[in-house]
């Protein structure tokens, strides 16, 4: 049984308009994926997807008016969806810890780096405060920060961008979390910097047997760091799969245009498939396939909501035409 797994989940933004009428922003459509230990999922899409809000629908921490309207999210066995915001708190940074985007902010500007680390562990364990300065010892050794014992007494602000992410990471894992959740953790910083911590949580993964999250608009980085990948497109998860099987055979035309639309594919003169387009209106989505009025490939069959089928094992796309969809337009036999 998958660590998590999550199935048909959807999530609405409900307000009111001007003349109290309901609104509601259909923000994620159908989500489902599952991870196992240590295996790295990537969740990749383009801004406004939904990539951060099922994180934030996965671990609880939406805030009005988003809710979480239907589906569930199963962790080790538990429904996350069912909980208390009590249950979930003791859940959130004991078994499940996240990592996101902005060290700056993630970190308090007024308490010393090894401290914060030790309060994050006390909060949870509450055994003697040696055991966890000993802990945020090792951790700052395990994500590579040099000599731990001086810097655990450095203000945030004396860190670089890619020591505060090492320490960010030293606390996700502080309390041995079961599963990781790393929001763009290495969005803004350097590319060699940005390698160098991808392949210390890739390492870190595999030793302390987490399964991860990554969510990144970066195909490079999930061709590199992750075990699976699942693409999203308008709050649902378009196509799911082994990363080299989806790469090399993506079944869903808009996964097939983003791997074209990469630079090194641009570089070598390979013809792109044209994807772009506006991000579709959540208040008011196309009927049938969400994607039909970007799809270079849109047929009759597309004003149908479209099936998830599975290409080949464990690879599964949201299209009528999976694995096919240069055929779409063909009239049916
Ligand atoms: N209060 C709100 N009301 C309606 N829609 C909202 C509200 N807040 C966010 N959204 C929508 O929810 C969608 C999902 O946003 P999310 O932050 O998950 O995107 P993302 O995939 O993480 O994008 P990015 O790559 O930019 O981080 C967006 O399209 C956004 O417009
Ligand atoms: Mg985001």
């Amino acid at each position: 049984m998958s660590l998590l797994s999550v199935e048909g989940l959807r999530t609405h933004f409900i307000s009111r308009d001007i003349d109290n009428r309901v609104r509601v922003a259909h923000a994620l459509n159908d989500v489902s994926f599952s991870i196992d230990r240590g295996r790295i999922l990537g969740i990749v899409g383009e801004t406004g997807a939904g990539k951060s809000l099922t994180a934030q629908s996965v671990t609880g921490l939406l805030r009005p008016p988003a809710r979480v309207v239907g589906g569930k999210a199963v962790f080790d066995g538990r429904e996350l969806t069912a909980m208390s915001d009590d249950e979930l708190n003791t859940v959130r940074g004991a078994e499940i810890a996240m990592v996101v985007q902005n060290p700056r902010t993630s970190l308090d500007p007024l308490t010393r780096v090894g401290d914060q680390l030790v309060r994050t562990h006390q909060v949870h364990s509450g055994g003697p405060v040696a055991t966890s300065r000993q802990r945020a010892l090792e951790m700052m050794e395990a994500v590579g920060i040099p000599d731990p014992r001086s810097r655990a007494r450095a203000w945030p602000h004396e860190l670089s961008g890619g020591m505060a992410q090492r320490i960010l990471i030293a606390m996700a894992l502080m309390n041995a979390p079961k599963l990781l959740i790393a929001d763009e953790p290495t969005t803004g910083l350097d590319v060699t910097v940005q390698a160098q911590i991808l392949d210390l949580l890739r390492d870190l993964v595999a030793r302390l047997d987490m399964a991860t999250l990554l969510i990144t608009h970066d195909l490079g980085v999930v061709a590199h760091f992750c075990d699976e990948i699942a693409v999203m497109f308008a709050g649902a998860i378009v196509e799911r799969g082994p990363v080299r099987e989806v790469f090399r055979n993506p079944a869903h035309p808009y996964t097939a245009g983003l791997i074209a639309a990469t630079p090194e594919r641009l570089r070598s003169g390979e013809r792109s498939v044209q994807f772009g387009g506006p991000p579709p209106d959540l208040y008011n989505l196309p009927k049938g396939c969400h994607y039909r009025p970007r799809c270079p490939f849109a047929g009759a069959a597309c004003h149908a909501a479209p099936p998830e089928l599975e290409t080949t094992p464990g690879h599964r796309a949201l299209c009528h035409f999976a694995g096919a969809f240069d055929r779409a337009q063909e009239p049916a036999e």
